[in-house]
């Protein structure tokens, strides 16, 4: 066998692995390339190495009792689009965003071109796309009829809030979501060129987490301020996941849920004169590890009755996990945050988290926890919300041939 006949059986081989790995084995079929190419010739007589597209192939379903992008395991990429409804779309024009909509993220989540597409090459790589949409308050009062979803109401106003107006609440979200920039793009732009007649773009919040591949698998993601953030989150593994997230009643909204958005800028410039210690002691764990300050290893339970040689807390009682932390086990909610940075119209690079949480009732899970680290939380010090929007977000489509919102607006 000549060396290039070896090589292109060896990619055969990974590709055909990493298809039958699916979802599970992407890790492993990277490590797989990783060796492989260990043995390929070095200098000139090296030819571009063919990875395995392990992790491009793989898909996240759009049927199902609930929408894609909230329980499933967190991509790279984040593009959130706020939208505005166009005057005039009345329920059944929603209807037809919706449908629209949602055959286009049915065939980019496969890997295909959505309908028309100019570029479908562009998404040929799925990357675990999903489209997770929602439905602003005004949108459910003016064209969801009367007791088809539970009650969604914007938050109240907390006193450490600095909003801006132009992160604010909209009626529409697409929280689009994919391990590759360029399919997020693409899924993006198709989507927004669909839905053009109907609806006008307010904002576009881009995060980012730790890209594909260059962590283990479920490693707990790291925030723009160091931290790691997400050890302490029902996951869809927990038995108290669905009872947090998902929404019960009335039945056409069985398998929503509802969604909170808070664009959370942190103040890099004075975090970055707090010396390690501190910067422990305000959120009550280790940088290093994301132990609590009371353990060793990330996941241990924090003890915030324990006390150091003189008799002080060993995690602060203002610190953030322990006020995060509320006695009552109901107020808990899935967090899906990313990262994100821009800069300013003034050349000012601004970092921060677009933080996003599901729960089943934001009112009672998710408000008293906003109150209590409002009224305290030592890293208010370091962070300031300048964005806030909840959405209604719709049960799955149950077959291929439904849409998203279905049972709401149909
Ligand atoms: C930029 C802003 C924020 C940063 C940097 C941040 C960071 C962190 C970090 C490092 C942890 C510890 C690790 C973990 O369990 O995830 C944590 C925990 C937590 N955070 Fe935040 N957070 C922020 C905003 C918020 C907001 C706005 C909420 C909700 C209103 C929130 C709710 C929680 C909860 C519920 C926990 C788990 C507490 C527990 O141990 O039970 N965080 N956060």
């Amino acid at each position: 066998v000549t060396e290039a006949g070896s090589r292109l059986g060896r990619r055969r081989v990974l590709q055909g692995t990493a298809a039958a790995l699916g979802g599970a084995g992407a890790g492993w079929a990277g490590a797989a390339v990783s060796r492989a190419t260990e043995s390929e010739p070095s200098g000139s007589e090296r030819r571009p190495t063919v990875l395995s597209p392990a992790a491009g192939v793989e898909t996240e379903p759009f049927v199902g009792a609930h929408q894609a992008g909230i329980a499933s395991r967190p991509q790279a990429h984040l593009s959130l689009v706020g939208l505005d409804l166009r005057p005039g779309v009345d329920r059944p024009g929603l209807a037809r965003l919706l449908r629209l909509l949602s055959d286009d993220v049915q065939r980019l989540a496969l890997g295909d071109g959505a309908l028309a597409d100019p570029e479908p090459e562009l998404a040929s790589s799925p990357s675990r796309l999903t489209v997770t949409f929602g439905l602003g308050p005004s949108v459910v009062d003016r064209l969801v009829p009367a007791g088809r979803t539970p009650r969604v109401r914007e938050l109240p106003s907390f006193s450490t809030d600095r909003l801006q107006p132009a992160w604010g609440q909209t009626d529409l979200v697409l929280q689009i979501c994919g391990d590759d920039l360029t399919t997020v793009a693409h899924a993006r732009r198709m989507l927004l060129k669909d839905a053009r007649s109907f609806v006008a773009s307010r904002w576009v919040q881009d995060g980012f987490r730790r890209a594909r591949g260059s962590e283990a698998e479920g490693t707990t993601m790291r925030n723009v301020m160091g931290q790691v953030d997400g050890t302490v989150n029902p996951s869809e593994a927990d038995p108290d996941f669905a009872g947090l997230v998902w929404v019960t009643e009335p039945e056409e909204s069985v398998g929503a849920t509802a969604m909170v958005v808070r664009r959370i800028r942190a103040e890099m410039d004075t975090w970055d004169q707090v010396g390690r210690q501190g910067r422990e002691f305000a959120v009550g764990r280790r940088l290093d590890t994301g132990a609590p300050l009371t353990g060793t290893r990330e996941h241990d339970e924090p003890d915030f009755e324990a006390t150091d040689r003189l008799g002080f807390p060993v995690i602060d009682p203002a610190s953030h996990v322990r006020r995060a932390r509320s006695d009552d086990p109901r107020h808990r909610f899935h967090r899906r945050s990313y990262n994100y940075t821009t800069t300013a119209a003034d050349g000012r690079e601004e970092a921060g988290l677009v933080f996003i949480a599901y729960a089943a009732d934001l009112e009672e899970q998710f408000v008293p926890i906003q109150r209590r680290l409002a009224e305290q939380d030592r890293l208010n010090e370091w962070v300031t919300t300048i964005g806030s929007a909840v959405y209604l977000v719709p049960p799955g489509v149950r077959s291929s041939s439904g849409y998203v919102g279905e049972g709401l607006v149909g």
